[in-house]
């Protein structure tokens, strides 16, 4: 299904990634060019979860195009905490707002607010199902970093269970030729069944899962690390058993080949060792600032505006 907004990755054709990826391009050669580009216009930032950089990257990127923002970051401080629905929440910012983008506990919502209102809605992660916009950013990423998305072995560590940066990723990279993946996580935390038959088996992706990073890291062009999704788990001595199932440290990377990238979505509990951080192939906090650009090219892209 295509909407007006983005609520899933696999609304967006190879080509208008590419497209979006050399306006982003483009945006970091000449960001004075795109400065007042949406001039008038008003992002609402629904966030109904916790969020630093979602949120931040969303909003920086519409100041960055001369736009406003307005907005909550707390279910708490908004009238849900009264009982309002998120299609009548949606309604009233439609009056406000051209653009919102919405984070929201509950698998979904991002798609019942879309069906409520004519303006563009972003999907800004709906609980452990997706999250296109870090996807966009993920791909602008290895894009950048390795220079080509198709032959890359890409290996998910972590929380492949509840982590929706890896579900909306795998949907994404398995549209390029060659790629191959390696799911590493506990037993208890392995990529959902949808996810194997829905994506992977459907269209005959290769992959392979193991419970261990050491194993198989000699053979990653990607290693892309994930936390273990604490809020999304029932009980805390499950959450406290498995938190530390990896962590990454450049003794292992000692092993990994040395044009390996490693991505992580953040925030980091403590799954990459901080010693790493100094590491060239750490790509991590460069695909943060990566974040706001594709999110300029994205909100370009949904409003119809052109350089
Ligand atoms: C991710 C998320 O919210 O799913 N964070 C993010 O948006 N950068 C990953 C996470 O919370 O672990």
């Amino acid at each position: 299904m295509k909407t007006r907004g983005l609520i899933d990755i696999a609304e967006l054709s190879t080509e208008e990634i590419d497209v979006m990826m050399d306006v982003a391009e483009d945006i970091i050669a000449h960001p004075q060019a795109y400065s007042e580009l949406c001039k008038g216009k008003k992002l609402a930032t629904l966030f109904y979860e916790p969020s630093t950089r979602t949120r931040l990257s969303f909003e920086s990127a519409m100041l960055d195009l001369g736009g406003s923002v307005i907005g909550f970051s707390e279910a708490s401080s908004a009238s849900v905490s009264k009982g309002e629905s998120v299609a009548d929440t949606a309604r009233v910012i439609e009056c406000y707002a051209d653009i919102i983008a919405m984070r929201h506990p509950k698998e979904g919502a991002p798609l019942v607010a879309q069906m409520n209102v004519d303006i563009p809605v972003i999907n800004a992660g709906d609980g452990g199902h997706n999250h296109p916009t870090q996807t966009l950013t993920d791909l602008f990423t290895i894009k950048r970093e390795i220079g080509h998305m198709d032959h890359l072995v890409i290996g998910c560590c972590g929380d492949l269970k509840f982590g929706r940066t890896v579900h909306s990723l795998v949907t994404a990279m398995s549209r390029y030729p060659g790629v191959k993946f390696i799911f590493i996580s506990p037993e208890e935390l392995r990529i959902p069944e949808h996810v194997r038959s829905e994506v992977l088996d459907a269209k005959n992706i290769p992959y392979m899962e193991t419970t261990s990073l050491e194993d198989v890291i000699g053979e990653l062009d990607i290693l892309y690390m994930t936390r273990v999704q604490k809020e999304r788990f029932f009980n805390e001595a499950d959450y406290l058993r498995l938190r530390d199932s990896y962590i990454l440290t450049p003794e292992k990377l000692i092993s990994a080949k040395k044009d390996m990238r490693i991505l992580h979505p953040l925030p980091r509990v403590n799954e990459i060792s901080v010693a790493v951080d100094s590491d060239d192939r750490a790509a991590y906090f460069r695909q943060v600032t990566n974040g706001k650009i594709i999110r300029m090219a994205l909100f370009l892209k949904l409003l119809g505006i052109t350089k």
